[in-house]
């Protein structure tokens, strides 16, 4: 059974007093839920959030992470440095990451498999741009990513994937995909998993949806059947919003 999951990634937001702040207000506001909730600070607060999170079952985990092992990768950070901290669990392929910083499908299938050795639990995003979506070409793009970052993978490294599909016109514009989109994507990439792999597989991986989610759509978003949860930016920064879009689902 694949499990509902509500993630915060808090992208480059809030310093260290602010994010005592809102972990403390999160853990005290966190509503009685059977969904994971997850949050994503900033990697110079990161080992502060999983302390502080201790006692709470709010799971802190990282933005991104470096392929090697160690070494001379000056600003970089390793999957050991993560676990030493006590973190699980990584964010890959942010569209932000891709647009901005290069990471590239190679990139990101070399990050997955050091993940996957390490023993890390991944959050994989992927999306498509909004010329992808209005020459049709979507769906193509999407597998693309999915297949050229995930499909070398065995069977078993499944486990230890989360999907975030997060289409890049959605993301920070206050337009979101509408619900009937985030399902036809979603069951689509369920589609080719189990075409690569199996049913099994398919039906096993969560699929959040992340663009734009606030608490006044995220009901009808997570409604959708294949739609198991959110990964959530904005929203995610306000303990108030972040705890309304937990509730919903
Ligand atoms: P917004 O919720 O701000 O659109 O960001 C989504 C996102 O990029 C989460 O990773």
């Amino acid at each position: 059974m694949r499990s509902k999951i509500v993630a915060g990634n808090w992208k480059m937001n809030k310093n260290l007093a602010e994010t005592e702040a809102l972990l403390t207000e999160l853990a005290a506001k966190l509503p009685d839920t059977t969904a994971e909730v997850m949050v994503a600070p900033t990697f110079v607060n990161l080992a502060t959030a999983v302390n502080s999170l201790e006692s709470s079952t709010i799971n802190a985990i990282a933005q991104n992470m470096h392929f090697a092992e160690s070494g001379a990768y000056t600003g970089e950070i390793s999957a050991d440095m993560l676990q030493s901290i006590g973190v699980d669990t990584v964010i890959l392929g942010h569209s932000e990451r891709r647009a901005y910083f290069g990471e590239t499908d190679e990139i990101l299938e070399k990050k997955v498999k050091t993940a996957i050795t390490k023993n890390l639990r991944i959050v994989f995003c992927f999306g498509e741009e909004l010329a992808d979506r209005k020459s049709g070409n979507h769906f193509k793009v999407v597998e693309s990513q999915i297949k050229n970052a995930l499909f070398s993978l065995d069977k078993s490294a499944w486990g230890s994937i989360v999907l975030a599909y997060e289409p890049v016109w959605a993301i920070g514009t206050g337009e979101t995909a509408s619900a009937e989109q985030a399902q036809e994507m979603h069951a689509f990439i369920r589609k080719t998993i189990t075409e690569a792999y199996n049913a099994e597989i398919a039906n096993n991986v969560s699929i959040l949806y992340g663009g734009s989610v606030k608490p006044a759509n995220a009901k009808e978003i997570f409604s959708k059947p294949d739609v198991d949860g959110g990964l959530i930016g904005g929203a995610a920064l306000v303990a108030d919003d972040f705890v309304a879009i937990i509730k919903a689902i």
